[in-house]
């Protein structure tokens, strides 16, 4: 299992972070020859670096390829704002403490009355955030995760798609459809509202 400590956003805020990042918004290979963050030490850097990725890359989307790489296409940017001192300070205080850690659905522990946000890819949308997709067993095995959270009286909420598979699986619990916005689709028409399903096994 991976496990990080959340990076130091308040130290991302640097005034010295325009310093790092623009001689690489003025190259036109922009991703090339970024480091990997892997070889990066300095926690400032790799925050600043992160941030300035996740602000140009294609639609703020996080994907890696088979090797764990980010591989996210350029995004269509006049002037991104990269660094917002405000947001990041905000961020910075509301996660003071926060461990990060990234695995597995099925290797998060269930804790008794805790509370569980799932987001997975959604169902019949895209799904390639690591190379490895999620396909209809994996939402069938995600369900089987939520079936034993709520026997152990945790609390869990789950955002999904709206279609039938998602409807079934979750049939028992209370099931709420939003409209939301999406951004990720490559393809225009498929971006802005869309119906989604709020599942909750509480009132
Ligand atoms: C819809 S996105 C969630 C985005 C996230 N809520 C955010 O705001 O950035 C789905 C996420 O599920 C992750 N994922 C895919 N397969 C997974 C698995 N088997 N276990 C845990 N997470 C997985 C993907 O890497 C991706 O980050």
């Amino acid at each position: 299992m991976t496990k990080w400590r959340i990076l130091d956003l308040e130290t991302a805020a640097h005034p010295d972070a325009h310093q790092w990042v623009d001689p690489v918004m003025a190259d036109a290979k922009l991703f090339e020859p970024i480091e990997p963050n892997s070889r990066l030490v300095d926690p400032v850097k790799v925050a600043a670096l992160f941030i300035y990725l996740n602000k140009t890359c294609f639609n703020g989307l996080y994907r890696v390829n088979r090797a764990g790489e980010f591989n996210v296409p350029i995004g269509d940017y006049k002037d991104p704002s990269l660094f917002d001192e405000d947001v990041l300070r905000k961020d910075a205080a509301a996660l003071k403490g926060a461990i990060v850690k990234q695995h597995q659905f099925s290797h998060m522990p269930i804790v008794r009355e805790d509370f569980y946000y799932l987001d997975p890819p959604y169902h019949k949308t895209y799904d390639g955030y690591n190379g490895t997709g999620f396909d209809d067993d994996e939402h069938k095995k995600l369900a089987g995760y939520c079936k034993e959270l709520a026997k152990a009286q945790a609390h869990f909420m789950l955002s999904n798609s709206d279609t039938p598979l998602v409807r079934s699986l979750y049939a028992s619990y209370h099931i709420e459809v939003v409209e939301a916005s999406r951004s990720v689709s490559c393809k225009g028409p498929q971006r802005g509202k869309e119906s989604e399903l709020i599942i909750r096994n509480y009132q």
